[in-house]
């Protein structure tokens, strides 16, 4: 595969949901609740959630008004999760995609609201009046909110935070960064894969595939906070040994975090292959960009 088809596709579709995304965040939401939202979605991030849902979409022939709301929606939630980390309560962030975080540019409760917005409203894109068959709207749905909810994102952001401070073995370490960043990832594959037809073997491999780069998405998250710059990331670097986080770096140390981040990587390749699935290069190429990212 040529590596400039596919960054042309990745810049069309960066592009398409920039459009959705501009169209789908309201600017009249009262008392400025609408100005935040879109600060904290518009016109920033790496969109590797999207990118996923709208590759799986592709994979499969999915159809693309569904697939489009599924992609914006997992960023809405994603972007909703971000505020929230970063909230003084949490993570306690100042610098979040390069500008200061929803907070400190709005104050705490508008950041909390905003955050609570987003989660709305990202459900509300993915039940629209017509255009997507209900069944399939259901379908979406339930695979985001599983997700987000307290078995997935929400859930392993509570494990993180009761884990501060805690030398968790790997087995734990694992556990809580699946839920907390996995989860959502894998989603973002399967949403895409619930837009076309697929058969059970296919899906058991997607799935699998967006487990293996989800887990990978958070242990590089976990490597570059060590080994990156503050204006490279767009985020506060070292933010986890000062905060005193168990992290794949604190657990496992440098050299292995790189390397079982690369066999997670081979992992989902070896997914995509069994899935049988002839057009993956999208997929395969997305599990690349996970490891191999410098922010
Ligand atoms: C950061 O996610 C938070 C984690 C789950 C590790 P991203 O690195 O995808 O953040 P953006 O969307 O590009 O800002
Ligand atoms: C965040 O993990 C996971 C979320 C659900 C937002 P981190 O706390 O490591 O994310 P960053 O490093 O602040 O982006
Ligand atoms: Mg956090
Ligand atoms: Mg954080
Ligand atoms: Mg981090």
């Amino acid at each position: 595969m040529d590596a400039g088809v596919f960054e042309h596709w990745v810049k069309r579709s960066l592009q398409d949901v920039e459009l959705a995304l501009e169209a789908w965040v309201p600017e009249a939401a009262p008392a400025g609740l609408g100005e935040a939202m879109r600060y904290a979605v518009l016109g920033a991030g790496k969109r590797l959630r999207p990118l996923l849902v709208l590759a799986a979409a592709e994979a499969v022939g999915g159809e693309g008004e569904a697939a489009m709301r599924a992609a914006c929606a997992v960023e809405l939630i994603h972007a909703y999760s971000l505020a929230h980390d970063d909230m003084p309560c949490m993570d306690n962030d100042v610098l979040r995609r390069g500008k200061p975080t929803l907070h400190v540019q709005f104050g705490e409760a508008q950041a909390m609201l905003a955050g609570d917005a987003m989660q709305a409203l990202a459900f509300d894109v993915l039940t629209p009046d017509t255009g997507v068959a209900p069944a399939l709207q259901a379908r979406l749905c339930r695979l985001l909110a599983r997700a987000s909810g307290y078995d997935g994102m929400a859930g392993g952001q509570a494990i993180d935070l009761a884990s501060v401070g805690k030398p968790l073995d790997e087995r734990a370490l694992r556990d809580m960064h699946r839920r907390k960043t996995g989860v959502l990832l894998q989603a973002s594959v399967l949403m895409g894969a619930a837009c076309g037809d697929i058969s059970d073997n296919a899906w058991t491999a997607l799935s699998d595939y967006g487990a293996a780069i989800g887990l990978a998405f958070q242990v590089v998250d976990d490597i570059l906070d060590v080994t990156q710059d503050s204006e490279v990331l767009g985020k506060t670097a070292g933010k986890d040994q000062d905060s005193n986080k168990p992290t794949y770096v604190s657990v496992l140390g440098l050299d292995a975090a790189r390397a079982y981040a690369l066999q997670l990587r081979d992992q989902a390749h070896k997914a995509l292959s069994d899935s049988g699935l002839a057009d993956t290069a999208w997929l395969s190429l997305l599990a690349d960009k996970v490891v191999e990212r410098d922010n």
